[in-house]
């Protein structure tokens, strides 16, 4: 395997660093493909690429859900290492907050909607780590999937309201070859609800196509990426919208680049994904 180190201690990172600014690539573990494209990407454009393993039990609003996640240090850190990661930052729960920890950071309207609303507290527990992680690190960049979209923009909203160190780099969505987008939770899938899972990126390109022959008006275009969320009846969606890509804000007329937004829940399993959405040739323009 590449050499990879693994440190557990903010002291143990800086020391690693020596001085140098890192790329940062900020995980959870249960590495995928998606991370590896993050990984690959940084270390592109860094001479130094951290990644971060660190289940944070902040952002979960189910303990449960807490308790069961994949915890897999050692294959995290190959698959890290094999995507060019120098450092695997892997602090436990006391060194992110130590005992007496009092501080929140909130990002007001951003978090309200879409994730916000099913997940209370989510967004608050994510801003508040990020913002330890890049304080600690002082990274030149730190990447972030775009699958996430709502925390991308939340991350972004809050990195320039602080003042955090480094530049914050998205990256497009990795998908499998049938389209759905790679997420840690896709392993949770029944082989049915795999199969159907692509479902969902079928009815947001329709949404992109139909508005690329014309079509502004977001309940229409809505609409049609409902008709193909319905082929299949067990998918549950939970929304469907189009929105402002900076303040999320539903539209509803395209009339400049804006996001479609899915969550759809599978056999249990909520599934995101998004894509870009904008106004295609109207036939006043032909
Ligand atoms: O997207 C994730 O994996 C997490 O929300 C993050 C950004 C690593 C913060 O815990």
């Amino acid at each position: 395997m590449p050499d990879v180190r693994i440190v557990h201690t903010v002291p143990e990172l800086r020391d690693a660093l020596a001085g140098v600014r890192p790329g940062l690539v900020p995980t959870m573990g249960a590495l995928h493909a998606g991370h590896q494209a993050l990984i690959r990407r940084s270390a592109a454009e860094n001479g130094v690429t951290v990644m971060t393993l660190f289940v944070n039990p902040t952002q979960f609003n189910d303990p449960g859900d807490f308790a069961k996640y994949p915890r897999t240090l050692e294959a995290d850190a190959r698959a890290a290492a094999a995507a060019g990661a120098d450092i695997v930052w892997a602090p436990a729960a006391p060194e992110v907050y130590p005992p007496g920890f009092a501080t929140t950071v909130t990002v007001a309207g951003l978090t309200d909607r879409w994730e916000g609303a099913s997940r209370p507290g989510h967004f608050a527990g994510v801003a508040t780590v990020v913002t330890i992680l890049l304080n600690s690190a002082q990274p030149l960049r730190s990447y972030f999937g775009e699958k996430d979209f709502q925390q991308l923009q939340i991350i972004r909203r809050m990195h320039r309201d602080l003042v955090l160190p480094g530049e914050i780099v998205g990256f497009p969505t990795v998908r499998d070859t049938d389209g759905l987008a790679l997420s840690s939770r896709n392993a949770r899938l029944s082989s049915s609800a795999r199969a159907q899972a692509p479902v969902i990126h079928r009815a947001l390109n329709r949404m992109t196509a139909a508005a690329r022959s014309g079509e502004v008006r977001c309940d229409v275009l809505v609409g049609e990426g409902l008709a193909e969320l319905r082929t299949v009846p067990d998918a549950q969606v939970d929304y469907l919208a189009i929105v402002d890509p900076d303040t999320l804000e539903p539209l509803g007329t395209l009339a400049r680049p804006a996001r479609s937004i899915a969550a759809v829940t599978l056999d249990g399993v909520r599934l995101l994904d998004n894509m870009a959405i904008q106004p295609g040739s109207r036939p006043w323009d032909s």
